[in-house]
């Protein structure tokens, strides 16, 4: 797969293992480097309850201990996204085993408006800080000896950016299984038709360019799946696929996403995530707390 439009070489194949949090439906990856050690973390999950004000780090503890299994040295986290329906575990397993961590450069946009919305104070920063660096379209970084290059994707949220990692691509909330379609882009900032033109650059990877996906559902009962590829989404996607036009994706979008409740983990996820996956500064009391807006979103 030697690709010169692309800036990695698409003849590599990292190992990619997959970590599904049934909770949320989340899919995070752990990306290895076939010629060294290096690995990266992709789209990692915080556990919560929410309904008890509870959290936990089991979903992070099997990659960490899956990395330190295989002696594996972690260089980066990344996130796809700001996500809506999950907490991120990133900083914890930086805690724990080091690495970089990164997000679209976008995301400063995702912080003035949720900023906003939860009425945070100056001492939230909407600069993008939080993080180890933020990605702009194009840019490559190395894991170990393999390249990966950050591929800007709005349309679901202003901040998705898609990960190509040598034959491999982690598509973030751009596509869903053939089956499954595309997300939704009524989100602060989303856009239906900003979602399909990032989804044609998705599909024109080369055909055989593996894509793991950040979610599935198993639509219509069929046991839950991951990955796919550039040429299957091409065909089959019941949103995209088979050349549908920009003009029906963008009005049968926009009519599901209005029928489409709010992810049960949106309130404590965008106050999390837009920090980098850190929970909010404890108060005087030395509590920490997460807030809710009422009618605020
Ligand atoms: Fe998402």
């Amino acid at each position: 797969m030697a690709n010169s439009n692309y800036p990695v070489d698409m003849s590599v194949e990292p190992e990619v293992n997959a970590f599904f949090d049934p909770v949320t439906n989340t899919i995070s990856y752990v990306v290895k480097d076939p010629h060294s050690n290096a690995c990266a973390v992709i789209d990692s999950v915080m556990d919560i309850d929410y309904a008890a004000g509870r959290i936990s780090y089991d979903s992070a503890d099997a990659i960490i201990s899956y990395i330190k299994t295989n002696d594996l040295e972690l260089e980066w986290l990344i996130e796809t996204h700001v996500h809506a329906d999950h907490l991120s575990g990133a900083p914890y397993i930086q805690e724990k085993l080091g690495g970089k961590l990164g997000i679209g450069e976008k995301i400063t946009v995702v912080q003035e408006t949720f900023g906003k919305v939860f009425n945070e104070g100056t001492e939230f920063q909407r600069d993008g800080s939080q993080f180890d660096r933020l990605f702009e379209d194009g840019d490559t970084y190395q894991i170990g000896k393999l390249t990966a290059f950050a591929m800007y994707t709005p349309g679901h949220t202003p901040a998705c950016m898609v990960h190509v990692m040598g034959n491999a691509a982690f598509v973030g909330d751009t596509l869903f299984m053939p089956d499954g379609g595309s997300a939704r882009a009524d989100f602060p900032g989303g856009d239906a038709g900003v979602l399909y033109d990032s989804i044609q650059k998705v599909l024109a990877l080369p055909n055989d360019m593996r894509l793991f996906m950040c979610h599935d559902y198993g639509p219509n009962g069929r046991d839950i799946q991951w990955e796919t590829n550039v040429g299957a989404e091409k065909e089959h996607n019941i949103h995209v696929g088979g050349g549908k036009t920009k003009k029906d994706f963008v009005k049968f979008r926009t009519e599901r996403d209005a029928q489409l409740d709010m992810p049960k983990l949106i309130i404590p996820s965008l106050q999390v995530n837009m920090r980098a996956g850190r929970l909010p500064p404890a108060d005087d009391s030395g509590k920490t707390f997460l807030k809710v807006p009422v009618n605020g979103l």
